[in-house]
């Protein structure tokens, strides 16, 4: 395991929106590494960039043309190394963004793989065995190769899947997962990632990582077989790397797979999306918000049977967002998100804060942007003051890759350093706290002491911290034992008595025994 993860907090980057210095409207490394002591000052010691190579994004860069070389708009492969090495210089890390299961159906791979004649990359994707033979219970692509076969989708039509293998072979064209075409594809997926880690990253997030083997079994053994060869390779080449999965079952990725991390990602009536974004039905239930009704169990239920089968091996990663899915400001005021975040920080596991979202970024209504859909509402420039493009850029306004936030009271960096309680300031000082206390770190103990459906406060313990949470409007109490404690950090107020803990509307609080 390596050892920095412990105290890691992650700030993701779409590299697209950060910070533009060559002035095309697209953001660049260069803007990275301008901006790299404004994270580090925000108490963010890692980053995880979303997918910057060469691509013809048509889904924003998961659809790699070419794994080795980064896309000019965003600089060159010597501008990526050095901003590995600012990183470091300044003890921070950076994870890259590995798409293991598909490439870009303009990869030289591809290219090679749909000629008739047979040649070394003839197996390296998934082909039935004739055009006119169709891949039943896939989604595939027939007629657009010299290649008599249609190919199978890993996600969108530009991106055919990657063949590792069938688990179970029900056809003569699939291939069992010890073919050595389809350990080709895991050996050469490996070199993808020697290359990088050589030259200075620290890791990777693992896009659609549970995807690889096909027709796998529902525990996806044989896609833990292949997960498990990696981190061998890792152990014994990179010990200090680090992996997490997009894969949302920590029991499968860590567990088996053997990732460092998994995400607790954001999928519709989850434990997770009960937090922040409950709103599906009409009626907003989430429970961080003012009048969400306060069901912490909906989470907890979910939550704490797979931390505790989990936290021997590795991380359950909790997010304030990620570029697929609707920002928490979307629902949420700044004091909801300052409580949430106050949650989110506290936990055990590795944060991952999602760009703009300590200045309480909105999700904006925009046509589609590179595959983005709905998605791309989250993909805004990153807003750093009040000038020009919100100082993201100094291109012409109709230039920029996508639009800024043009509201009169659209949150800024510059805007909310000014002001001491802004959410910006908020969040500095919670991760300043997280990073002080061992307790709040990945590794620190859990457990929830006052957690009733439908009641508040929420009261958990980290380590030697007693944290007592109150998202809704009225003035609670919780049962809970507390004497001899003394406030260690405070959103809104509360009082701490022999028998029990109060807490003002909105509030939260961080209980030491007293020194
Ligand atoms: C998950 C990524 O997060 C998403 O943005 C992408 O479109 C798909 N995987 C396909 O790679």
């Amino acid at each position: 395991m390596p050892k920095w993860l412990k105290d890691a907090v992650f700030y993701e980057i779409y590299p697209q929106s950060y910070y533009d210095t060559n002035e095309d409207g697209i953001g660049d490394f260069n803007g990275i590494i301008e901006k790299l002591d404004y994270i580090k000052g925000l108490g963010c010691n890692a980053l995880w960039i979303n997918p910057c190579y060469d691509s013809p994004f048509k889904d924003a860069g998961y659809d790699v043309r070419d794994y080795k070389k980064v896309a000019p708009r965003y600089g060159t492969n010597q501008d990526l190394y050095r901003l590995f090495g600012e990183a470091h210089n300044r003890g921070m890390h950076v994870l890259l963004d590995l798409v293991p299961g598909h490439t870009s159906e303009e990869h030289e791979w591809f290219r090679e793989s749909q000629k008739a004649e047979k040649n070394k990359y003839s197996n390296r994707y998934v082909w039935s065995g004739h055009c006119f033979e169709p891949m039943k219970g896939y989604p595939y692509i027939g007629g657009e190769s010299e290649r008599a076969g249609v190919y199978m989708l890993n996600f969108f039509k530009c991106q055919p899947a990657l063949n590792y293998g069938f688990q179970k072979c029900e056809e003569a064209w699939q291939l069992p997962t010890d073919h050595p075409d389809c350990i080709a594809t895991r050996e050469a997926m490996k070199d993808v990632m020697r290359f990088w880690l050589d030259h200075g990253c620290d890791g990777f997030r693992v896009d659609m990582a549970s995807s690889l083997v096909k027709n796998d079994d529902e525990v996806k053994s044989g896609t833990c077989a292949i997960w498990r060869n990696v981190r061998e390779m890792l152990d014994e080449e990179y010990p200090e790397a680090a992996m997490v999965s997009e894969w949302n079952d920590p029991q499968r990725a860590i567990n088996s797979a053997g990732f460092h991390m998994d995400f607790y990602l954001n999928w519709s009536g989850n434990g997770y999306s009960t937090l922040m974004r409950d709103y599906e039905s009409g009626e907003d239930r989430s429970f961080f918000r003012k009048d969400g009704g306060g069901d912490i169990t909906r989470f907890l239920d979910e939550y704490v049977p797979n931390y505790l089968a989990t936290r021997e091996n590795g991380y359950y990663c909790l997010l304030t967002c990620n570029h697929d899915t609707l920002r928490p400001k979307y629902n949420l005021s700044d004091r909801e998100l300052k409580i949430t975040y106050a949650f989110l920080f506290t936990m055990p596991g590795v944060p991952f804060l999602y760009y703009g979202d300590e200045i309480g970024m909105r999700y904006l209504q925009l046509p589609t942007k590179e595959g983005g859909y709905q998605r791309t509402g989250s993909r805004t420039p990153m807003q750093w003051n009040d000038k020009k493009n919100a100082g993201f850029s100094k291109c012409p306004a109709d230039a920029l890759y996508l639009p800024v936030d043009g509201s009169a009271d659209a949150p800024s960096v510059a805007a909310q350093e000014k002001a001491p309680d802004s959410l910006l300031n908020t969040v500095r000082a919670l991760l300043a706290l997280r990073h002080e206390e061992e307790d709040l770190q990945a590794d620190g103990e859990f457990e929830a002491v006052y957690a009733e459906s439908g009641k508040l406060p929420f009261v958990y313990r980290r380590g030697g911290l007693l944290i007592a949470l109150n998202p809704s409007g009225e003035t609670v109490s919780a049962p809970v034992a507390a004497a001899g404690r003394t406030v260690r950090f405070s959103i809104g107020g509360g009082t701490v008595g022999e028998t029990a803990i109060t807490l003002e509307p909105q509030s939260f609080l961080v209980l030491q025994v007293t020194p």
